[in-house]
């Protein structure tokens, strides 16, 4: 069956079928709704400034928070500065993270300026960084990014060579440049030759909108997981729908009456005030 299982490291994402971080959206109750719902093998936190949360600001511990039925669970950080990162790293490792995760994708200015993508333009950096973290934590560690900063300067396939060479245990691709923001295609043949280039696991990811998305994904790329990030924000149940297509060829779309009981649910958990 197709992303019927992941393992990165020791941690077992089943299926193979991962919420992307999406900053304002994937909090701890937009989690614990995609977990009710089921098909969801892995959840990632909203990204999380490594600055931030060596300050312990409040809305930093505000990210932090999870519940133990959102496990597995990854926390994404971001930053540019290698011993204050690894040392978030650390911290996220104690807080009792699954996996601890890097953003080379943010392509938000304030950001690009201190990590996010800018880092796909500073590969000394980054390596430096990486081999930090690597030697920070022992959780597994994986990093997210962009295919570049633009159609000039694609660093998919280096970046990802240069990863797995510091001991990053998978790679996610979101193969849209920088510069691209959210405009046009997810160009999917790069994440192919990001798998071609490497034997860590590659999360394949970008405008998957249905099962039948997913499913021409995975035979475009031979992917090992697939991340879905806007579509999990309007249809929430497309983790379940994905397991239902690969295994029994059909899924239903969800009755009013389902999506009026998912909003009543959401609005019943409680979330942390501070
Ligand atoms: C509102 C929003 C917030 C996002 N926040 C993050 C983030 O915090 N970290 C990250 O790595 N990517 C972030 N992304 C990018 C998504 O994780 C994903 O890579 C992108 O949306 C492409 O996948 P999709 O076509 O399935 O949405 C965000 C995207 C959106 C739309």
């Amino acid at each position: 069956m197709i992303f019927e299982e992941l393992r990165i490291r020791h941690v077992r994402v089943s299926p193979a079928q991962i919420l992307a971080p999406m900053a304002g959206i994937t909090d701890t109750v937009f989690r614990r709704l995609i977990k009710r719902l089921g098909g969801c093998g892995l959840i990632m936190s909203e990204f999380i400034s490594g600055e931030g949360l060596l300050r312990q600001n409040i809305r930093t511990r505000r990210y932090l928070y999870y519940t133990e039925e959102e496990r597995p669970i990854g926390a994404q950080i971001f930053g540019a500065d290698p011993e204050h990162l690894a040392e978030a790293a650390r911290r996220i490792e104690g807080l009792g993270f699954d996996l601890i995760d890097l953003n080379l994708g943010c392509p938000a200015k304030k950001v690009t300026k201190c990590g996010g993508s800018g880092l796909l333009r500073d590969l000394p950096l980054l390596d430096k960084i990486l081999r930090r973290i690597r030697a920070a934590v022992s959780i597994p560690f994986t990093v997210k990014m962009r295919s570049g900063w633009s159609d000039e300067e694609i660093v998919a396939v280096p970046v990802a060579r240069l990863a797995e060479d510091c001991g990053v245990d998978a790679v996610a691709v979101h193969p849209r440049t920088r510069l691209q923001g959210f405009s046009g295609k997810a160009r999917w043949e790069i994440i192919q030759e990001v798998k071609a280039a490497v034997r860590i696991p590659v999360i394949g990811n970008g405008d998957v909108l249905t099962p039948a998305d997913a499913r021409a994904l995975y035979q475009q790329t031979g992917c090992d997981a697939v991340m879905i990030g806007r579509a999990a924000a309007s249809n929430p149940w497309i983790f379940q729908q994905m397991e239902d297509f690969f295994g029994g060829g059909t899924y239903r779309e969800s009755t009013e009456t389902e999506r009026y009981a998912l909003i009543r649910t959401y609005y019943g958990y409680d979330a942390p005030q501070k």
